[in-house]
């Protein structure tokens, strides 16, 4: 003997699982913010980008993301997101800095604030030196 469920009680059951269902999918959406605003956040694997053009000492290979710089000695690459709002930084090479077109940060090459209002350095990247095509490749 089969017995049915009032039409009633089967709306009320239905109404209770949706309110039920939206209050987890809301729960959801306020996780992520939660878990960043205490600074948790997912490693993502590091970015491997080729340079295929060689570099003499005193010249620059410009990225998207990164400047690599060239000396006699050693090679580098800063990023170029300030660290202020994340504005990309332009190059000058005739005074030797890297400028912020948004609030007009300064950094050296080296990544260094010389002028704010950005307050901490640029992103440095590990540069990886080879003798043939690609030259360089810069872990990001
Ligand atoms: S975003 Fe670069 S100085 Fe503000």
């Amino acid at each position: 003997m089969t017995k049915s469920i009032p039409q009633s009680k089967r709306k009320a059951r239905r109404v209770l699982l949706t309110r039920r269902a939206l209050l987890i999918l809301g729960g959801l959406a306020l996780l992520h913010p939660i878990l960043r605003f205490i600074g948790f956040h997912v490693p993502r694997k590091p970015l491997r980008v080729e340079v295929t053009q060689r570099l003499v000492p005193g010249k620059f290979f410009l990225s998207p993301q990164f400047i690599l710089f060239a000396t006699e000695s050693k090679f580098w690459a800063v990023s170029r997101k300030c660290t202020h709002l994340g504005c990309t930084l332009n190059y000058n090479e005739n005074e030797d800095i890297l400028i912020c077109p948004c609030h007009q940060s300064h950094f050296s090459k080296e990544g260094l604030v010389l002028h704010g209002p950005a307050q901490n350095p640029l992103k440095i990247y590990e540069v990886e030196k080879r003798e043939s095509s690609p030259f360089f490749i810069v872990t990001m």
